[in-house]
């Protein structure tokens, strides 16, 4: 059984394998992982039994911004409506309710964000990587 979670209390171990799963997120350090744990304001897991099989994180002001990155579910975890459940969670989440708009990237999750109502018609973002001006 899947259940879910909103305990920031998930460990790099438990973490970085997960993010080992994708090209953006491979390479991330323990201690940078704990450091964004720590300083994230929303984190939504899901797990089967001890394992973690599914991670997203919010970053907001409760109010009129929040934007969600590292979405994530376990490779043999996928296409089983986890990812779909955990973005409602968020979507939902008691501390989120007054939140006006949801903003989050993605190169090529268009269709999987479309079923659960995000829109790609507001394309104002613009991005500044440090890792290109080192
Ligand atoms: C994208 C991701 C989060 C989706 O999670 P998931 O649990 O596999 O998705 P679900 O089972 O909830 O799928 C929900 C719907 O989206 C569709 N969907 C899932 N992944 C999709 C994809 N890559 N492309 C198009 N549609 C997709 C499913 O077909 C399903 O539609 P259906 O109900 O009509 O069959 C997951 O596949 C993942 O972690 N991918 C690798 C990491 C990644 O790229 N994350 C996104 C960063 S923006």
């Amino acid at each position: 059984m899947i259940t879910f979670s909103d305990s920031k209390d998930i460990t790099p171990q438990q973490l970085i394998p997960l993010f080992e799963q994708a090209q953006w997120s491979c390479g991330r350090t323990q201690d940078d992982t704990t450091s964004m744990l720590a300083q994230s304001d929303v984190i939504l897991s899901a797990w089967e039994g001890l394992r973690l099989v599914g991670f997203g994180r919010v970053l907001t002001d409760y109010v009129f911004r929040a934007s969600i990155w590292d979405v994530i579910i376990d490779q043999q975890y996928q296409g089983r409506d986890i990812g779909t459940q955990l973005i409602r969670q968020i979507l939902d989440h008691p501390s989120l309710v007054k939140v006006e708009l949801f903003w989050l990237c993605t190169r090529n999750k268009q269709a999987f964000y479309k079923t659960l109502g995000f829109s790609d018609q507001e394309q104002t973002g613009m991005v500044w990587d440090r890792r290109k001006h080192t």
